[in-house]
């Protein structure tokens, strides 16, 4: 049996006069008027929310929601050589977040009613049908099932408590460094140097300035004739302050074999002399192109040459310091070597003495890889100078007839 709300709502007027019910979703207020008595008693019933949510058979809807939240993960790529581009990504990761919804939600417990009998009903204030049914309070008993329904719905009882207990579980994003093996397509060209390193060995030769040459000079000689093996009674050191017949600059020594006397010239010029009693001196220096043993060497000599190096061909020199004395009674034949340090200057003097007869005289000088720089026949050679230009390692010797 059914009261309409109309009817509720007289009688609750009649009643109460007062209206203390508010309505829930789903209830119209003229309806909740309607049993106001109801919600009267109800109110005045201290068991009436259990009653109601029993009686009303609220059910537990459990709402299962799926989050979906998007997480960026940066890659950071370590990388020690090379360029990696590395795309960042963006890693999506699905979360499922559960929902627990308790609440009696009247129009959707309606539509998810699978009863034709709330379908049909729209609006009203049974939307739960309950199962089984306490008892109604005493209080209660005089009215209807409905209309106790109504007026609990009035009352907003239960009132919808929503609980939502979400566990939202995210993943951290994990820090993950990569350490990427570059890979990459590179094309190398290599360019390969080769350094060679030739050694070339350039003899040292001294700087030119007109140098070459050996000087000489032309005496007459006094010393009476050559008696002895060796000319004993020869003495150079009075040439040292004597003015000579004739002098020049040669580039040649020695090339004479007179066996008579004659008029002879020498080293090219034109000054010509009886080939008996005169003295040809030469001096300069000797620049050495290399490490090594220079040798002087004399043949046939007649009548004798004295030969000096270093220091006391330059001054001092005596016939007792000769450092080879090659006599034509001895044979004419000798040599004399020194050991010269490359770019060494050394001094030499070259004092040929003629006195009577036959005028012999060859010389040549031999540098250590066996090159001739000086001979009868040899031309300027810069191993071969008068003076070096800087004036300092080999000094100008003093002026013919000025040394000593
Ligand atoms: C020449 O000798 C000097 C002195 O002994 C030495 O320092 C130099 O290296 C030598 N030069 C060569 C080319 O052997």
């Amino acid at each position: 049996m059914w009261t309409s709300p109309r009817q509720l709502a007289l009688l609750g007027l009649a009643v109460a006069g007062q209206v203390h019910a508010k309505p829930v979703k789903g209830i119209s207020e003229l309806e909740c008027l309607a049993v106001d008595l109801v919600v009267l008693a109800l109110d005045a019933c201290t068991t009436a929310t259990a009653f109601c949510s029993n009686y009303l058979s609220i059910p537990t809807i459990t709402k299962t929601a799926t989050v979906t939240t998007s997480l960026t993960t940066t890659q950071i790529t370590s990388s020690t050589t090379g360029t990696n581009i590395i795309t960042e990504s963006t890693v999506t990761q699905t979360q499922t977040a559960t929902a627990t919804v308790t609440t009696c939600i009247l129009s959707q417990a309606e539509e998810d009613s699978s009863s034709d009998s709330y379908k049909k009903r729209n609006v009203g204030p049974r939307p739960c049908r309950p199962a089984t049914r306490k008892a109604i309070p005493t209080a209660l008993s005089k009215f209807s099932q409905d209309e106790i329904s109504t007026a609990c719905s009035c009352l907003g009882i239960p009132t919808p408590t929503v609980t939502v207990t979400a566990t939202a579980t995210a993943t951290k994003p994990t820090t993950s460094i990569i350490n990427i093996a570059a890979t990459s397509d590179v094309t190398a060209t290599s360019v390969i140097t080769i350094t060679t390193t030739t050694t070339d060995i350039v003899c040292p030769t001294p700087s030119q300035c007109n140098n070459q040459g050996l000087q000489f000079a032309l005496y007459p000689n006094n010393q009476g004739d050559s008696s002895d093996a060796t000319y004993s009674i020869f003495d150079p050191t009075v040439y040292k302050t004597e003015t000579p017949e004739f002098s020049g600059i040669t580039s040649t020594a020695g090339g004479f074999d007179y066996s008579y006397v004659q008029e002879i010239t020498v080293y090219g010029t034109s000054y010509e002399f009886e080939s008996d009693y005169f003295v040809l001196d030469h001096r300069g220096y000797i620049f050495a192109a290399e490490n090594g043993s220079y040798t002087i060497t004399f043949t046939n000599v007649d009548d004798i040459v004295l030969l000096w190096l270093g220091a006391n061909a330059y001054a001092g020199w005596t016939r007792a310091n000769a450092n080879a004395g090659i006599y034509f009674g001895e044979g004419g034949d000798g040599s004399a070597s020194v050991d010269m340090v490359e770019g060494e200057y050394m001094p030499i003097r070259i004092m040929y003495a003629q006195a009577q007869g036959a005028a012999v005289f060859q010389v040549s000088i031999t540098a250590p890889d066996g090159t001739v720089f000086l001979s009868s026949s040899t031309e300027n050679s810069p191993y071969l100078v008068q003076y070096s230009c800087d004036l300092v390692s080999a000094p100008q010797f003093p002026a013919w007839g000025s040394e000593t």
